[in-house]
């Protein structure tokens, strides 16, 4: 059974789109205006907190919802998926640098997609990133002890998580031998992500064509990855993957010429921009809250300094309550039942895993960090800083590896200490971020 709206709110927005679910009204809406565009976490909680697992917004069109029990997300991205597409304007502004890459692809050329890059992310590649990641993390100790050869020093670790992060996803994407190009294809990227960002947080942004100066920015960025894809593409072609010959790094298996459908030359530059948008920034933002979380619950980072191996349970707990990935939108394509509401056609569904990650039925206590919820593995249900169904996050397996990896070994040989008790805020963006950066006290861990 549907649920059936009061008598009288059925036009409770004064406008057409049917009333399906309970929700904010318009006055509720613009008095918390300001919150919405800068505090969006805590607007999305409380509209869970307020009115429920499925909550319409008075919004008209597209008919937008927030869907945050934990049956409900997987109701959502897994049990209804084929009802639902990625014709969202989340994705719509980020495939303005990824192109119709995985992340953003919506037609039946994902299939295909997904099913061919797949190889991107088996086992060898993931053995090959783990030594990537130990040469990182040397080029790091070798920094950070010249910082600290007077005594501590004072850093900021969301910049050097980013860095760190940033130097991986070339390193596996592109090898280690296109150090300049690489470069300045991800200098390229950021800034047309950023250019995104910019967009993404004006009410009414200007199509790209209009020259103002965030527009010709991210022109001008989109020009200058354009050509660095195309300049290592060149020199790959140049000095090809012999026959038989083990994978080097990700771009031998995008340009495997043996696939079912070799990809074109765009389709290459779109999923390289997609490796580097989804995979650097997202594992930086955990690992930064993950020193953070680590900061101000210093058992937790004793416990972890005596036994690394946790490393993976602090990994996922961050990834609990602070999912870079802190929204997920689907448009449906056709009318769907989620817990009993009605969400109809061309409707947009929003599910947020900070909402989701927060649910006391899952997590008891759920604001508090507790690694050991992890002893067991995850839940099937409550737990989604991947997504889930067939849309699950392909760079997964690696991102956790990874995350493990360099928790582990930070933590081996460093302290990271806070340098004030209050609490960080949050910039929700592309991903989380402290606003401001996170300065943190670096010393030496004594043999
Ligand atoms: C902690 C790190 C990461 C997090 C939290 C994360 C999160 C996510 C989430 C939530 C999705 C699903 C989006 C949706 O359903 O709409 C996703 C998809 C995806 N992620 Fe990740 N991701 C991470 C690391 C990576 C890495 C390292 C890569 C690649 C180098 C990557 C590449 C992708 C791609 C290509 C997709 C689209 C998959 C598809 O639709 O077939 N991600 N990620």
């Amino acid at each position: 059974m549907t649920w059936t709206a009061p008598p009288g709110s059925r036009t409770r927005h004064g406008w057409n789109t049917p009333v399906t679910a309970p929700g904010p009204e318009n006055r509720e809406m613009l008095k918390r205006f300001r919150e919405i565009q800068h505090n969006p976490l805590n607007f999305l909680l409380q509209t869970w907190q307020l009115h429920g697992d499925v909550v319409q917004f008075p919004i008209p069109r597209p008919a937008s919802y927030l869907v945050s029990s934990p049956q409900g997300a997987r109701d959502v991205l897994v049990n209804n998926h084929r009802a639902m597409s990625k014709r969202t304007i989340q994705y719509s502004t980020l495939s303005l640098v990824t192109g119709e890459g995985l992340l953003t692809a919506d037609t039946e050329t994902w299939k295909t997609s997904r099913r061919q890059l797949a190889p991107a992310f088996h086992h060898e590649m993931i053995s090959l990133a783990t030594n990537h990641v130990a040469t990182a993390l040397n080029r790091l100790d070798q920094n950070w002890a010249e910082l600290t050869s007077e005594g501590s020093a004072l850093i900021d670790v969301d910049q050097t998580m980013m860095n760190l992060a940033l130097e991986i996803t070339g390193a596996t994407l592109f090898g280690s031998d296109l150090t300049g190009q690489v470069d300045q294809l991800t200098s390229a990227t950021l800034r047309a992500l950023h250019g995104v960002v910019v967009r993404a947080r004006n009410p009414l942004p200007v199509p790209l064509a209009i020259p103002t100066p965030n527009n010709l920015g991210m022109r001008k960025a989109i020009r200058e990855l354009d050509t660095a894809v195309n300049a290592i593409i060149d020199r790959r072609l140049a000095d090809p993957l012999p026959p038989g010959a083990p994978i080097r790094d990700m771009l031998d298996v995008l340009m495997d010429q043996t696939l079912e459908q070799p990809l074109s030359r765009k389709q290459i530059r779109y999923e390289v921009a997609t490796f580097i948008v989804a995979g650097h920034e997202t594992i930086a933002s955990a690992l930064t809250w993950a020193w953070y979380l680590l900061g101000s619950n210093p058992e937790e980072a004793q416990r972890l300094q005596v036994h690394p191996e946790r490393a993976a349970l602090v990994f996922d707990e961050t990834l609990r309550l602070y999912p870079p990935a802190w929204v997920i939108t689907r448009r449906t394509l056709e009318s769907v039942e989620v817990e009993g509401f009605l969400i109809p056609a061309d409707a947009l569904v929003i599910v947020s895993p900070w909402v989701v990650h927060r649910n006391e039925r899952v997590w008891p206590n759920p604001e508090l960090f507790i690694p050991d919820r992890f002893a067991n593995g995850a839940p099937m249900l409550g737990y989604l800083p991947f997504g889930a169904g067939p849309r699950l996050c392909i760079g997964r397996d690696m991102a956790r590896l990874q995350g493990a990896q360099i928790l582990s070994h930070i933590s081996q040989n460093w302290q990271l200490s806070p340098i004030h008790n209050q609490q960080v805020p949050v910039d929700a963006s592309v991903t989380l971020r402290p606003q401001g950066g996170l300065p943190m006290r670096l010393t030496r861990i004594k043999d």
